[in-house]
Formats: structure tokens, sequence, C-alpha cells
């Protein structure tokens, strides 16, 4: 196997033409556009493609793609990229629950009866919404039993959310889970399952974020969000693409709402005024309601 230092010497430069001819194929072939992700990350992924195919370059690249049509779903798998973990970046799951969650509990108690409402958008195999809503489900539990709490969790991926809806993980998948929260884990020689109470907080669907015809996902009915995590997905994309991307995310928080990107991630400068961070250590935002974009 290449170490990541070699793999960089014989890192190829791709020409816009060389990643169109593969937006092509990926098109036709399986109606993925990856017109909107940045070039640096489809000419890192591709070049793996290239390496391990023993191709060189992109037309031989292409021909392979006719000839050997698994390698359509090793093309598509290597770029959806659904790398997550239960509590990624501690920081955010601290931050959200010693000071987001308390006082947006107390003031949905105190408006009786309006759910808490939260979207994890892009959520890969649901390990950032059941961290969340093992957090909430603490909170709700000692301080506000009966209070309801919505999560809706998407992703473009069909895969991926047919693994959160099954909720099994392997026990390096939940390394970063507190002690405390492995009860709310069913365990089988090295499987955790989540359990019905935390799962239940969760309702998964499939939903594109670059979907033109809606600003929020459908099943998520209507009405605003209390909190938005949008975490490692931007960064995939172009200015363009991040740009509708944090337009939607904008439009379909409530006032005073919060959004959370991942780690490397901020507001392009079109959207700079439209988000206010509000802690130095992550990057989470509350909604500055100074027009609609
Ligand atoms: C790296 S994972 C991040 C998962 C999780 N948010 C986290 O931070 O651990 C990025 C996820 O975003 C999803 N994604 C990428 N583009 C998307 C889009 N346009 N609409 C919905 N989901 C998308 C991918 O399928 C993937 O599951």
């Amino acid at each position: 196997m290449k170490s990541k230092e070699a793999r960089k010497k014989v890192m190829k430069s791709l020409t816009k033409n060389d990643i169109d001819m593969i937006s092509d194929q990926l098109l036709k072939q399986r109606g993925m556009d990856i017109s909107g992700y940045s070039h640096s990350l489809v000419e890192c992924q591709i070049n793996q493609r290239l390496d391990d195919t023993n191709t060189i370059t992109i037309p031989k690249y292409c021909e392979f793609l006719l000839f050997h049509p698994d390698e359509i779903d090793n093309l598509i798998d290597i770029l959806i990229i659904n790398v997550s973990h239960f509590f990624r970046d501690p920081l955010v799951f601290n931050y959200l629950s010693s000071k987001i969650l308390p006082k947006l509990l107390l003031k949905k108690q105190s408006s009786q009866n309006n759910p808490l409402r939260i979207w994890s958008a892009g959520c890969s195999a649901g390990e950032e919404p059941f961290s969340l809503a093992m957090d909430i489900h603490k909170l709700v539990k000692n301080l506000y039993p009966g209070l309801t709490v919505n999560i809706f969790a998407t992703d473009f991926d069909s895969h991926a959310i047919d693994k959160a809806c099954e909720a099994r993980y392997t026990n390096k998948g939940i390394d970063n889970v507190r002690f405390e929260y492995l009860k709310h884990f069913s365990q089988k020689t090295t499987t955790y399952t989540v359990k019905q109470n935390i799962k239940q907080l969760v309702d998964f669907s499939i939903y594109d974020l670059l979907d033109k015809r809606s600003f929020s996902p459908p099943q998520s009915l209507y009405g605003g969000f209390d909190i938005v995590l949008c975490r490692n997905v931007l960064i995939y994309y172009d200015t363009d693409s991040q740009n509708k991307i944090l337009n939607k995310l904008y439009r379909s928080l409530n006032e005073d709402g919060f959004l959370i990107l991942g780690e490397t991630e901020t507001p392009t400068r079109r959207f700079h005024d439209y988000f206010q961070k509000i802690t130095r250590s992550c990057q989470i935002y509350i909604k500055n309601s100074t027009g609609d974009k």
C-alpha cells in the first residue's frame, strides 16, 4: 500500500476538461452530479482511483470505467465521503449541552408545547444526530420531562440513511461515547445498536442540500429549526454551491437559531453578515436576521 507521501508525489493536476470527462460518466451512468464539488477534492479523489486502477491518464481511466462496471461504485464511494463518528469535535457537544440547549429548553418550556426542532444536515450514518439525542435525552429527562424534541437528520446518500436507520455500529465507531451513555446501546459481541428511547428522537430521510425544490426536508413539515448542524459538508463544495447550501440553512433557521459548521468551515464571504459567531472555540453561529437572501 502506498503511503500518503508517495501518493502526493504522483498526484496529477487535472484540468477542468479532465474532470468534465469523469463527471459526464457519473451523470450518464448514475445521475450523480459533481459539478458543484470543489476542484481540489475531485482532483485528489480521482487521483486515488487512477493510482488504484493503474490507469495513469484520464482517457485510460474513462475506458477502464466503461469496461469495468464495478469501478463506478468505487469512484462514487470515494467521492461521497461519509466519515463520521459519535461526539465528533467534543467541544461542540460540550458547548451545546452546557450553554445552548439549557437556554433553548427553558424557552421552549415557557412558551408551552413548542417542540425543540433540530436538523442534522449531512448526517452520514447517524452518529451526529444520535450523539445529540443522547445529550438532549439526559437534559430533558432531568429538567423538562414531557417536552417534545424533534431531530431531523438527512443525507443525500441512501446507503448512509439505511445504515442510520439500522443504528448499528462497531466498537471502533463508538470510541468517543462516554461511559454514562453506553447504556443507550445494546451490545452483541462487537456490534452496538442504539436503543429505541434514543432512536425515536431522530427522524431520518434522504435529502439533497442542493435540491432546488425546497428549503428544508419535506419530512420536517412546516416551521423553522432552532439548531441546524451542517458539519463537514461545505468543505466538499465550490463557493457557488456553498452559497446555495448556506442560503437554504439560513432560511430554514428560526430567528436567533443556531448554525453549527465543521471545525474547518466558515460561512462564505457572502454570508458573513448573516451569521454571527458566538464562541471562539468552535464554529457555532447565531442567525442574524438582517433580511432575506
Ligand atoms: C464527512 S460526512 C460528515 C458527517 C457529519 N456531519 C459529521 O460531521 O461527522 C459528510 C456527509 O455529507 C453528505 N453530503 C454531501 N453532500 C450532500 C448534499 N448535497 N446533500 C446532503 N448530504 C450531503 C455526505 O453523503 C456525507 O454523509
